[in-house]
């Protein structure tokens, strides 16, 4: 099924009032979004953990790596730009990383704080082709201010 953003995001909002918590939020958003569409294989944050890197936060599907330093990968380029990365085709992407090698495209956001610091990325892994759209991309976005963006 596809994702209803109106009631994930309600869902979303219910479960974390109150809550600020980086990583408590993190994995709420993770498990709910991940269990609401099926195009999402792999549904998770890496964290800025220092200057430059990114380390696996909350996940759901299988084994992420464990660091991405914002020179590499989809992840690194959300990051390093502050900019979601729409990608259609991971292989046509220079520097992705395959973590597993049934991705077939991919979606990943910046996640800031209150304070506009850039705190971690969502990353969201397909095994179709081509999974993702823009209303994904501002609806993802949308989610994120409204969860992230008060802590
Ligand atoms: N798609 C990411 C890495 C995959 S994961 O570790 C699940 C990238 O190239 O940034």
């Amino acid at each position: 099924m596809s994702l209803d953003y109106t009631t994930v995001a309600k869902t979303i909002a219910a479960l974390t009032e109150g809550e600020s918590d980086a990583v408590a939020l993190m994995a709420t958003v993770a498990c709910e979004l991940h269990h609401s569409d099926d195009r999402f294989d792999w549904t998770g944050f890496y964290r800025v953990v220092a200057p430059e890197l990114l380390k696996i936060g909350p996940y759901q599907g299988g084994h992420g790596c464990l660091q991405i330093p914002f020179s590499r990968g989809v992840c690194g380029a959300a990051a390093r730009e502050g900019a979601v990365q729409l990608v259609a085709d991971v292989e046509a992407f220079p520097g992705h990383i395959a973590c597993a090698t049934s991705t077939r495209s991919e979606i990943v956001l910046p996640v800031w704080n209150a304070d506009h610091v850039l705190i971690a990325v969502l990353d969201i892994d397909s095994d179709q082709p081509d999974a993702f759209t823009q209303d994904d991309a501002d609806q993802l976005a949308a989610i994120l201010a409204q969860v992230f963006g008060r802590i």
